[in-house]
């Protein structure tokens, strides 16, 4: 038989993942990037639950992981003052963690180091600066798919099953599904805003914890020194609220989604900055840094959303990652993407010669593991971010209690089973046997 082709779109956490394990069952696997090169900027992600457990079925991932993990000790909420009223520390237990992950690393590290165990393998080829302009289906369900480019790196080829692990926002989903980008997008009436500033660019930081202050109008800073070289990350996160209940776009989410289109980190931080001025502790400091090309190091901003589609798969053309289950505020989306990359690979090579078998087997094991990492913990939201001063003295209240009559034990157990154990989606083991 030959070799099976496999063409992976987006080259973050889902596409290389998927690259690894489709070549480890055989395939012959192409990878597209739309950037010139691997995107390395972005602020820390945490590897959880299944995403924990299939870091551990790649051999040397956990070492290098663990070699670029942000030994955050624990996140302090502050007041405007920078006064500290409440902290949350890892459990120290990766199969039992808190808000705050054992596995925190920078998104950029994480896809350097997946780029890196693949990148060599002779079955495994990147290409970037590049997408698909269109794919046709061949002969029913059953035939290849023809697919051009609108670069010139390749030439119209066929594929046996083509992989979309494009983001949130996929066009290859568009493209796959026959649909608009802006389908089964789910808003959140969130975005986020993540920047790097130079050591010591915002004064009285602590130096090992992470701190996180929330200001009215559902507006979160946090912000922590990178403990290898004291680089400063900084996020900014807003909840909006729409201003008129019966007006179904919110004006303010719409010039940041015009923001975010124009594709112009410029326009993005002025208006980053316009919401977030006057928002007290450090927020117009940062702000300042952010707007200064000399002091801002990278930056990046996403509307915070959830993707959910009716199917995962048509014909043979198949969604891992945000692509297809985006978790948006739950901060899942990377094992999430892990984890379907893995047991797609798996299902696919499983169902060896019948496809669709292996795509079903894919859908089937996900979609509990999806629908249970989707669901927005209930007191997320407002304990991150509450909207109004009373959410915000009463958030603080309960916090300060929490954390001085040290029934922290207890705060740690809610969030460790709002985010779940590493083993209870029991991600199965497949015989990689080529
Ligand atoms: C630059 C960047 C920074 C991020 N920073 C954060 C962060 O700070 N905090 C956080 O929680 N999450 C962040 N995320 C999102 C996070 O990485 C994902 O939620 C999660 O890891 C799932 O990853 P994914 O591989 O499914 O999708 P994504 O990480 O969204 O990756 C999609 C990839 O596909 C590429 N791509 C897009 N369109 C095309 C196309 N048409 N053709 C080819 N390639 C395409 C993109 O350039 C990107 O490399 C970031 C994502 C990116 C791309
Ligand atoms: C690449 O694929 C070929 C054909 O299936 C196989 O013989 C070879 O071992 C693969 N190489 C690696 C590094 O897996
Ligand atoms: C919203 O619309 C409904 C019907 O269109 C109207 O009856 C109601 O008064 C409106 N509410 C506001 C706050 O404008």
């Amino acid at each position: 038989m030959s070799q099976f082709r496999v063409l992976i779109v987006g080259a973050s956490i889902a596409g290389p993942t998927a690259a690894y394990w489709f070549a480890k069952a055989g395939a012959k696997v192409t990878v597209l990037e739309r950037f010139p090169q691997l995107r390395t900027n972005g602020q820390n992600v945490d590897i959880r639950t299944a995403g924990v457990t299939v870091m551990r079925k790649i051999p040397d991932m956990e070492a290098a992981v663990r070699a670029k993990t942000l030994p955050i000790q624990a996140i302090s909420f502050v007041r405007s003052s920078g006064r500290p009223y409440g902290t949350i520390k890892p459990t120290g237990n990766p199969d039992q963690q808190s808000l705050v992950s054992e596995y925190e690393i920078l998104r950029g590290d994480l896809a350097q180091v997946l780029y890196d165990l693949t990148k060599d393998n002779e079955n495994i080829t990147y290409i970037f600066g590049e997408q698909i302009a269109s794919m046709q289906q061949q002969t029913g369900d059953d035939g290849p798919i023809t697919v051009q480019f609108t670069g010139r790196s390749l030439p119209a080829s066929d594929f046996d099953l083509v992989v979309a692990c494009d983001g949130a926002t996929s066009r290859t989903r568009a493209l796959g599904l026959n649909c608009d980008v802006r389908d089964h997008i789910i808003r959140t009436n969130s975005w986020a805003a993540f920047f790097s500033l130079p050591p010591d660019t915002l004064s009285g930081l602590s130096k090992t914890d992470g701190q996180a202050y929330s200001a009215p109008g559902g507006r979160f800073m946090a912000a922590g020194c990178d403990p290898s070289d004291g680089t400063i990350r900084v996020s900014l996160m807003a909840v909006l609220r729409p201003k008129d209940k019966n007006k179904s776009k919110d004006d303010e989410l719409e010039a940041f989604r015009a923001a975010m289109m124009a594709d112009d980190p410029a326009t993005l931080k002025q208006f980053v900055a316009q919401h977030f001025a006057g928002a007290g502790w450090k927020c117009d400091d940062a702000i300042k840094a952010m707007l200064d090309p000399s002091s801002c190091l990278d930056f990046y901003a996403n509307e915070i959303v959830q993707v959910k589609t009716p199917a995962l798969f048509k014909s043979r053309f198949v969604l891992v990652g945000d692509a297809g289950y985006a978790p948006g505020p739950t901060g899942a989306g990377t094992s999430l993407a892990m984890a379907g990359a893995y047991i797609l690979a798996g299902e696919i090579h499983k169902h060896k010669g019948d496809l669709t078998a292996g795509l079903k087997g894919y859908e089937e094991r996900m979609r509990p593991i999806i629908n249970d990492l989707q669901k927005i913990p209930p007191l997320l939201h407002k304990i991150l971010m509450p909207e109004t001063l009373t959410g915000i003295w009463l958030r603080n209240t309960v916090f300060a209690f929490i954390c001085w009559s040290r029934i922290m034990e207890f705060s740690h157990k809610f969030f460790a089973s709002s985010f779940g154990s590493a083993d209870k989606y029991k991600i199965p083991d497949y015989d990689w046997e080529v």
